[in-house]
């Protein structure tokens, strides 16, 4: 099945799980396949053209034995009729994570945040609130690290390595993470790792809106928890949703941004990093911006 037919039919099967079968707005009966009927190609060709429409794709050979699937009825009309329409609502606004609930009062003591990020990850249970859960998902990437980190990396979502082993970044890109970290000064398990979408979104393509927004209140938990001083969001879609602008990386880099009381810092992600390494070096640039600021030892140029 082709990329575009996956997405389409995971989120298909999750509006099924919601109780939604009928996507077609008219009332008018879905064509199932067993009302498909099969007609002789000369017969096909009779048809009027919009009672008995023949799908464009398929080339109809003047052989009379040869046959042609059409549909009995015209196509319904769907709900909407752009993809995007469909999957971004125009009610679906991007919102920051600062917007997104008052702060906490105060700071949880450091001894009760194993707990409470358990709690999280069992609200989350065997999540199927968003397509996701049914796109091929193995294992719900919660997070790792430090539940006390001083400082949080939040990536986009699991890829195939994290997928199957649950953690994130444990992959390709993972390695480069650990490197970064480790030319900070740092150790991974001194940090914490989380990502936008808990779920592998399926061929390693973006979160859609939907997806983001509805994975984005455990994340938002889990930063509450943890209350890191600083927050690097790993490229666009990160910096996106936690920061409720679409803009430019460019835009975003090299300054500071607020996030739950954490000052954010916008850098590339270790996978376009690993695309174009050219790139390293201001990605670097980005990390000493954030190491200066936590008082971590910046080595000396030469
Ligand atoms: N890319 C991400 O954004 N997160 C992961 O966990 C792995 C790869």
């Amino acid at each position: 099945m082709s990329g575009e037919a996956e997405h389409l039919r995971a989120y298909v099967e999750y509006f099924r799980d919601l109780g939604v079968h009928d996507f077609y707005r008219r009332g008018e009966p879905v064509v199932e396949a067993s009302a498909v009927e099969q007609v002789s190609a000369p017969v096909a060709e009779a048809l009027p053209v919009t009672a008995h429409p023949v799908p464009e794709k398929v080339a109809v050979p003047s052989s009379a034995e040869h046959v042609v699937a059409v549909p009995v009825r015209p196509a319904p009309t769907p709900i909407s009729s752009s993809r995007s329409e469909f999957l971004e609502p125009p009610n679906l606004k991007l919102v920051s994570f600062n917007n997104l609930a008052p702060l906490p009062e105060k700071r949880m003591v450091a001894a009760d945040r194993p707990a409470a990020l358990r709690a999280i990850q069992e609200e989350i249970g065997d999540c199927t609130r968003c397509p996701l859960a049914y796109a091929g998902r193995h294992k719900i990437v919660f997070a790792d690290g430090d539940p006390s980190a001083r400082l949080m990396f939040v990536g986009e979502g699991p890829g195939a390595d994290e997928d199957a082993q649950g953690l994130p970044f444990v992959g390709k890109a993972g390695q480069l993470l650990n490197n970064m970290i480790g030319a900070m000064g740092l150790k991974r398990e001194q940090v914490y790792i989380a990502n936008i979408v808990k779920c592998r979104p399926p061929g390693n393509r973006t979160p859609e809106p939907v997806e983001a927004t509805t994975c984005s209140q455990f994340l938002l938990k889990q930063i509450d928890v943890v209350q890191p001083e600083f927050i690097v969001a790993l490229g666009s879609t990160a910096a996106t949703y936690l920061l409720g602008v679409k803009q430019s990386l460019a835009g975003l880099r090299g300054r500071w941004h607020s996030c739950r009381g954490a000052k954010l810092a916008v850098t590339y992600h270790p996978a376009f990093l690993l695309r174009d390494p050219r790139q390293k070096a201001e990605a670097w640039k980005d990390l000493q911006m954030v190491m200066k600021e936590m008082g971590l030892k910046v080595p000396s140029k030469g």
